[in-house]
């Protein structure tokens, strides 16, 4: 491919090297791509993908203290940097395209891995591309499943720590939102109960490992707005009603493990149905035949059997991240970032330069 305006061009013949960056959030997290310009969207390589978590910064608050991630953010940038590069065993000149999440997500966050790309972009010429942090999440499947034409459209569920939404995929271009949350992330209704109960912060994998030892059928919890007539969702009124329960047990701290394991189990179950059952609405709704399920929460094991039983079902092709991939990582802004590159391709380093951070950026 030949960059215009980019001093670097293409130095590896139709490869290209795609660095990407990705610190909307509470994670710092900088991958390599490689990609072979002839080979359609498929055919995309990780290199390297090193992710620097914060789990253990935020735990102690219960939630993500935004001053404290971006603070963090600047110790590990370059570090993060150093690892992709060399682990991926090329050197920044090898780069010729630079993708960094542009929103949303925390606005300190954001300006730390955009920067660091603007920069890189600006001194050695490379064009970067902005990617949506969602748009990462929509198309990470792939990374792991060759995308293929017939995928569209598709019905992306995203469900994460911030977002639970469902979108109706009709090309990269071409995204609609179909329905979402009307309160809570139903990673956030996760999060928000195992803090209640102390299995802290984040609480989805823990909730996740624990519910395996529970009965799913001991509490009946309610699926708010499952019949709501559209695709929106709730989590809030599920959380209360789990908060409730505990309560009515005598509190935290003072109900027995095994019934702990039989809230959590009830609890996915009921997050799982609620989820799996709008989604089906969706499908039908749009005639879609593909399904992705994205986001952190899409490590679930519960949420993937209940969405594969679906599928076969159904006869729906149902794809998922792997569990590395589900969290927020920035191979999956490289991939986005190729595809949004052949769309919109940016002319020159002002344009490179122009680009900011959008905290409440909507696809
Ligand atoms: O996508 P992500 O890494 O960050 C955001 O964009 O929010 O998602 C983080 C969320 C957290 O709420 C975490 O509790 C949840 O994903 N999570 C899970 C699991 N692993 C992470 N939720 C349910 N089950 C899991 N196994
Ligand atoms: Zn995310």
């Amino acid at each position: 491919m030949e960059e215009s305006g980019s001093g670097n061009g293409n130095r590896n013949g139709s490869k290209i090297i795609n660095l990407a960056f990705e610190s909307s959030c509470d994670d710092f997290s900088c991958a390599v791509l490689l990609k072979d310009e002839k080979s359609g969207i498929g055919g995309v390589k990780i290199l390297s993908n090193i992710i620097y978590s914060q789990n253990y910064v935020h735990g102690i608050y219960g939630g993500v203290v935004p001053e404290l991630a971006s603070r963090n953010h600047i110790k590990a940038a370059l570090p993060a940097l150093r690892v992709a590069l060399s682990e991926a065993g090329i050197t920044l000149n090898d780069v010729n395209l630079i993708s960094a999440t542009a929103g949303p997500g925390l606005a300190g966050s954001l300006l730390i891995g955009l920067m660091e790309a603007k920069t890189i972009s600006f001194v050695l010429n490379i064009p970067l591309v902005p990617v949506n942090h969602i748009e990462g999440h929509i198309f990470s499947p792939f990374l792991d499943t060759v995308e293929t034409p017939d995928i569209f459209p598709f019905i992306a569920l995203v469900i994460s720590g911030g977002h639970t939404h469902l979108y109706l995929v009709k090309s990269h271009s071409d995204i609609r939102l179909a329905g979402r949350t009307k309160d809570d992330a139903c990673g956030e209704l996760f999060d928000k109960v195992s803090n209640y109960l102390g299995f802290g912060y984040p609480g989805g994998r823990i909730i996740d490992e624990l519910a395996e030892r529970g009965n799913k059928e001991a509490f009946d919890f309610p699926l708010p707005m499952i019949r709501s007539g559209n695709l929106d969702m709730s989590f809030s009124g599920l959380k209360t009603s789990v908060i409730s329960t505990v309560n009515k047990l005598g509190g935290p701290g003072k109900i027995e493990e095994t019934v702990i394991y039989d809230i959590f189990a009830s609890l996915r179950e009921a997050a799982a149905a609620l989820l799996y059952k709008k989604t089906s609405q969706a499908c039908a709704l749009y005639g879609a035949k593909t399904v992705t399920v994205s986001g952190g929460v899409s490590a679930n094991s519960r949420i993937r059997k209940v969405f594969n039983d679906f599928g076969k079902k159904n006869n729906l092709r149902i794809i998922f991240p792997s569990v590395k991939l589900s969290t927020d990582n920035a191979a999956m802004i490289g991939y986005a970032g190729f595809f949004k590159r052949s769309i919109n391709p940016a002319e020159d380093r002002d344009e490179f330069l122009n680009i900011n951070a959008d905290a409440s950026w909507e696809l």
